[in-house]
């Protein structure tokens, strides 16, 4: 299922304060080399580029066009194409770092050891992912693909959420590193109205849902979920909108 750079970049600025977050928190290392696990367009590489010049930084992402992107922007950045499962690095890494990807992947408990295992000693891992998958934006497209025509269809492809409550984090990584940093936060991006809160799930969550669809069916689901957006984040006086959306934030230091 391919990811459209430009529908992702239409919130580059909302979706990369994460990654800088990350980033702050980040010991002030002199790290040799830096890999960027999903590096999707770029903008997150972009900042730890920025951050360590003398770095060898490897962006590593599997699609074709985010890396086209990615490589378009920056061409002095080594792109990798792989999957993230299967990413062994030709020496391991200072700083592993994965910002808003990890969510897309099943096993955490055998993922996450697998990465720190391609973490230098002294090194640090640092995860990002989306903890929002309560909320009104994921609980409509699932309700709406359970209630249309569609629904034998997308339950198939419906996507299982992977990602655990914070202590799984902590328990998995405390006894194989000598310290782990957690914290949520809960993001109140403003938007200029519902539609964009629509358009933001398009970029990321709604893909495997329009996927498997026909034209009009996706326009018929898009309509549906619109109206149950607009009901769910009404609009602030002025007729922007607040869309919460909170994301768990781990470092481990090896
Ligand atoms: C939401 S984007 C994150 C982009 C960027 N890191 C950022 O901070 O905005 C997720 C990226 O993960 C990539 N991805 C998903 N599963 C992957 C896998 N198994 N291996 C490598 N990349 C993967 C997608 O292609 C996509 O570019």
């Amino acid at each position: 299922m391919a990811w459209d750079p430009g529908q992702y970049l239409k919130f580059e600025e909302e979706r990369t304060q994460p990654a800088r977050d990350l980033l702050a928190r980040v010991p002030t290392v002199r790290p040799a080399r830096v890999a960027d696990l999903g590096c999707g367009p770029g903008n997150s590489t972009a900042l730890l580029a920025a951050r360590w010049p003398a770095a060898e930084v490897e962006g590593v992402d599997l699609d074709e066009r985010m890396l086209a992107e990615a490589r378009a922007r920056d061409p002095r950045t080594r792109w990798v194409r792989a999957d993230v499962r299967n990413w062994r690095p030709a020496q391991p890494v200072d700083v592993l770092f994965s910002n808003a990807t990890l969510q897309w992947l099943p096993d955490h408990a055998a993922l996450w050891p697998a990465l720190l295992a391609q973490v230098a000693p002294e090194g640090v891992l640092a995860v990002q992912m989306p903890r929002n998958y309560a909320d009104p934006t994921h609980r409509l497209m699932a309700e709406i693909a359970a209630a249309g025509p569609w629904a034998a269809r997308l339950a198939e492809r419906a996507r299982t959420v992977p990602v655990h409550p914070p202590a799984f984090y902590y328990d998995l990584l405390a006894p194989r590193v000598r310290r782990v940093e957690l914290w949520e936060t809960q993001y109140l991006h403003v938007l200029p109205g519902p539609d964009d809160v629509v358009e933001w799930v398009k970029g990321t969550g709604l893909r495997p849902y329009l996927a498997p669809l026909d034209e009009p069916e996706r326009a018929t689901f898009l309509a549906r979920y619109r109206a149950a957006i607009a009901a769910a984040y009404p609009p602030q006086p002025d007729g922007r909108v607040l869309f919460p959306f909170r994301r768990l934030f781990v470092i481990a230091h090896k």
